[in-house]
């Protein structure tokens, strides 16, 4: 959600801060704030909305000093204003914080009772407030932090920074990640590895409740009890965390266009082109599994529902899948012989973590398939499976959903082998398949032009609707998500069947209908759907395939994709899913890489 760095450095920290945050900026860009230590006195300066405009008052207000804490901003607690943005001072200290602390109504009328005054609408200010009143009341800075952090609840990453002390801060880890970087007579904190990346490749993860106390010289890191304790240091690879457009005009772009070597290379991590199986790690089997739970948020649960139809289909395992958000509140019911599946692009979705420590325990086995191996679902899960897609910046996901789809297609395979449903001859047909999806997808990405040209009239509709069928349906739910995410129409995505049970009473001859259909089992039956779109006036864009187009009659617009097996359908389909939003988004001139309201890494229930 938010994203938090502190620095005690060397040099002047300000612009290195603002650097770091800039790497921070995709988990929210509702206001920025840095605060440092200059000549024994905390200074600060904050900005409401994107960090350039923290950027440009740094320009006429620089800030001074060699030790810093900075923060960018999704708001939770109060609106996107000056007074609410990061760091909150009260005093002597000031902090930064991402999360949410739960009790802090009730802290804050404690401190308003004893006197203090808040400027703020903020969770975080109570803690700056308490922290304050901690030193005022003669604790050292790193007493102060520590009885502030006793008295917290809920999840939450913090650094403090304190004034008279050029070289301290204290940080924390609950709930939400934190990382520290270690350098040459400088220290670091941040959020993830990416912040840090251009400034060390030596980071330490902060295990869950753990709390430390950092100086230019080390730091010193304690567990949940208080006890100190040692955490590895991790040696970062830099290069993964590359975070530049490559020439491209927004992450996005890059992002949709790395996909077919990324699938390519993903694959070759449990497929090597050497050998004709999927390896999986040790311990990780379904050949007991009597049932499998699926839960994820957003793109990750689309790419669950797609994943459901293949494990069903190919592996004969029942499927139960759940939105990360309602799945705890219906008392589920787990056995000990199913699998779970968490699916999480950034692996710290809270909704999705919150899920997976209510099914530890209850299940056979946890799986997370996550991009961040470092991230909490990862770490907290039995066993975790990269999907190697690398860093994703554009708030919008892209590239995490075909790999996420490609690490669940393998393990729908292996589960097929492995439970006798699928024989040595359709497992390797598959496998032999999903080898062809990275030059399919190529494919479907040198549609681009002819799909900017059909979202000219796109981009000045009011809503649009997305239908498809069977693994389709998923696919023309991503379709109306990334639309709705990145362009601010308004749309929504039907199975095409459902669509006489009421959404029909919406179409005229204004309402744009994309409709997913290649000529698989289902087409004939979609394409009755589109002749009833059709013939209400709605204006149907077709996506098909040239057997599609030759058996579908009169279509008014249409956009063909390669032809390929049902299987490996929904990787293809998903690049229009994605460049219909991309390119009507450019149209409707939107921030596509970090639309209003958005953060990439939702830490927050
Ligand atoms: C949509 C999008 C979100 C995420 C969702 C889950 O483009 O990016 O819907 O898919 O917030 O995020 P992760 O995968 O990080 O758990």
């Amino acid at each position: 959600m938010c994203g938090i760095v502190g620095i005690l450095g060397k040099h002047e920290v300000a612009p290195i801060i603002l650097d770091a945050l800039k790497r921070l900026e995709y988990r929210g860009y509702d206001s920025a704030g840095i605060a440092t230590v200059n000549n024994g006195a905390l200074d600060r300066r904050r900005a409401v909305g994107k960090l350039i405009n923290l950027s440009d008052l740094l320009v006429h207000d620089p800030l001074r000093g060699k030790s810093g804490i900075g923060h960018t901003r999704w708001a939770t607690h109060g609106g996107p204003s000056v007074a609410n943005a990061h760091p909150h001072q009260a005093g002597r200290v000031a902090v930064v914080h991402n999360g949410i602390i739960e009790n802090f109504r009730e802290l804050r009328e404690e401190l308003s009772a004893e006197g203090a005054s808040f400027s703020s609408q903020t969770d975080t200010e109570t803690i700056a407030q308490l922290a304050g009143s901690l030193l005022e009341k003669g604790r050292s800075p790193v007493e102060a932090a520590r009885e502030t952090l006793a008295r917290l609840k809920g999840a939450f990453a913090l650094a403090f920074l304190f004034s008279g002390e050029d070289d301290l801060i204290v940080c924390a880890r609950r709930g939400s990640p934190l990382a520290i970087g270690h350098g040459e007579g400088e220290m670091f904190v941040g959020s993830d590895a990416l912040a840090l990346a251009p400034m060390t490749d030596r980071v330490t993860y902060l295990e869950e409740g753990d709390w430390a106390i950092i100086t230019r010289s080390g730091a010193q890191i304690f567990d949940a009890e208080g006890h100190q304790t040692h955490r590895p240091m991790n040696r970062i690879n830099v290069e993964e965390t590359r975070v530049d457009k490559s020439g491209h005009r927004h992450f996005m772009a890059k992002e949709m266009a790395e996909q077919p070597a990324i699938l390519q290379a993903a694959l070759g991590f449990y497929s090597g082109l050497d050998h004709d199986g999927i390896d999986l790690p040790d311990g990780l089997g379904f050949a007991a599994t009597d049932r499998l739970i699926m839960v994820a948020c957003g793109t990750a649960y689309y790419a669950c529902q797609v994943a459901k139809y293949w494990f069903e289909r190919y592996a004969g395992l029942p499927v139960e899948l759940d939105i990360a958000s309602e799945f705890r509140y219906r008392n589920p019911v787990l056995g000990d012989s199913n699998t779970a599946i968490f699916v999480s692009q950034s692996g710290e979705t809270a909704d999705t973590l919150a899920a997976l420590r209510h099914v530890k325990g209850q299940v056979a086995q946890v799986v997370s398939v996550v991009n961040v191996m470092t991230s909490s679902i990862a770490r907290e899960s039995d066993i975790a499976l990269p999907i190697h897609a690398g860093p994703e910046i554009g708030v919008a996901s892209t590239k995490a959903f075909t790999a996420q789809l490609q690490v669940l297609a393998v393990l729908a395979l292996r589960a097929g082998l492995d439970r006798g449903h699928l024989s040595e001859a359709e497992f390797a047909t598959l496998l032999a398949q999903l080898r062809s999806v990275p030059g399919y997808v190529a494919q479907a990405l040198d549609r681009e032009e002819e799909i900017r040209l059909l979202t000219e009239s796109l981009s000045q509709a009011r809503d649009v609707l997305f239908l498809g069928r069977g693994v389709m349906y998923p696919l023309a739910q991503e379709g109306a998500l990334k639309l709705k995410e990145i362009s601010y129409i308004h749309a929504e995505a039907y199975a095409a069947g459902e669509l006489k049970h009421g959404p029909i009473a919406l179409i005229d001859k204004d309402l744009p209908v994309i409709i997913f259909a290649p000529h698989d089992a289902l087409f004939e039956k979609t394409v009755s759907n589109m002749q009833e779109v059709m013939a209400r006036q709605g204006q149907v864009l077709l996506i098909s395939d040239a057997q599609g187009f030759a058996d579908a009659g009169e279509v008014p617009t249409r956009l063909q994709m390669p032809a390929v097996p049902e299987f490996i359908a929904p990787f293809i389909y998903a690049v229009p899913a994605q460049m219909i939003a991309y390119h009507t988004a450019l149209h409707r001139g939107t921030d596509v890489d970090q639309p209003r309201n958005l953060a990439k890494s939702v830490t927050v229930e």
